[in-house]
């Protein structure tokens, strides 16, 4: 059965694998962190682009017939490339998926979009939906805080929504008529009881949140067919999960983003070259 290789920078990605594992108990799902070079959103896209070329390798020759950069801020800078090494239906992003869901889900056309800094830089997310929309207005922040945050575990905790806080007011006054807030970093979904709270609070009226793990998800379908939970199978697919540097840090902080126990996770050193 077909193999699907899920690339992340560090284990945020593990909400995009749950998302995948929920949606396809069947599948079989080998994950990567990079957790050696993470984090990637504070570093250049030629820097980013390298590595997800190497993670990426590892991950086809470990077998893996489809990949998904579950990381927005390598999907933003090293897609293109990723694609034309390995082709456009085999190498999957998150962005595409993200806004997809963003436009079908805005009403007035305002989407707001919050990531690390690399990722809104690239503006990978506006030209995503400015192709399927021309006259959405996206109005992108940079809130590369709430990464550390989440790997803290401070989920539920006041500076976490202070942090949020202090963020969200600063898109509600670029675009205070904003309706859905695309959520285009692997952590958010994590904070994402928090941030309904937060938005409906500053904004007055209601924001849809998209969650690019669930969208990715719905982009497998096609590929994943027959492997759905609605099926009643209980089949369960492997789970095998990497990491580039220090596995036990990993595996701990795991808890926030998997909620079942982790098989064990191997240390791979990927040399860059
Ligand atoms: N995985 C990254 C992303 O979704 C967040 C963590 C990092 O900066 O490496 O953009």
């Amino acid at each position: 059965m077909s193999k699907i290789g899920i690339f992340d920078s560090g284990l945020g990605g593990l909400t995009v694998a749950r998302a995948i594992a929920s949606r396809f108990p069947a599948s079989n799902l080998v994950y990567l962190g990079d957790t050696a070079r993470l984090p990637y959103g504070a570093k250049s896209e030629e820097a980013v682009t390298r590595y997800a070329v190497r993670c990426v390798r590892y991950l086809v020759e470990l077998g893996a017939e489809t990949i998904v950069v579950a990381c927005n801020t390598a999907s933003a800078c090293a897609l293109p490339t990723l694609q034309a090494t390995y082709g456009r239906t085999r190498v999957l992003g998150v962005i595409d998926p993200g806004a997809r869901a963003a436009v079908a889900a805005t009403r007035t056309g305002a989407i707001g979009v919050i990531g690390t800094e690399r990722t809104v830089s690239s503006r990978g997310y506006h030209s995503a939906i400015a192709a399927l929309s021309p006259s959405a207005r996206v109005t992108a922040l940079a809130t590369p805080v709430l990464v550390p945050l989440v790997e803290a575990g401070w989920i539920d905790h006041p500076v976490t929504r202070l942090t949020v806080e202090t963020y969200l007011s600063e898109l509600h006054t670029a675009a205070p008529d904003l309706d859905t807030l695309v959520l285009g970093c692997t952590h958010y979904p994590v904070l994402r009881t928090l941030l309904e709270e937060v938005t409906s609070s500053l904004f007055g009226h209601s924001v849809r949140l998209v969650d690019s793990a669930a969208a990715i998800a719905e982009a497998l379908a096609p590929t994943l067919a027959g492997l759905e939970t609605s099926g009643g199978r209980d089949a369960i697919g492997e789970r095998h999960f990497a990491v580039t540097d220090l596995p036990s840090s990993f595996a701990k902080v795991a808890a926030t983003f998997w909620p079942e126990t982790l098989p064990p996770v191997e240390a791979v050193d990927l040399t860059m070259d």
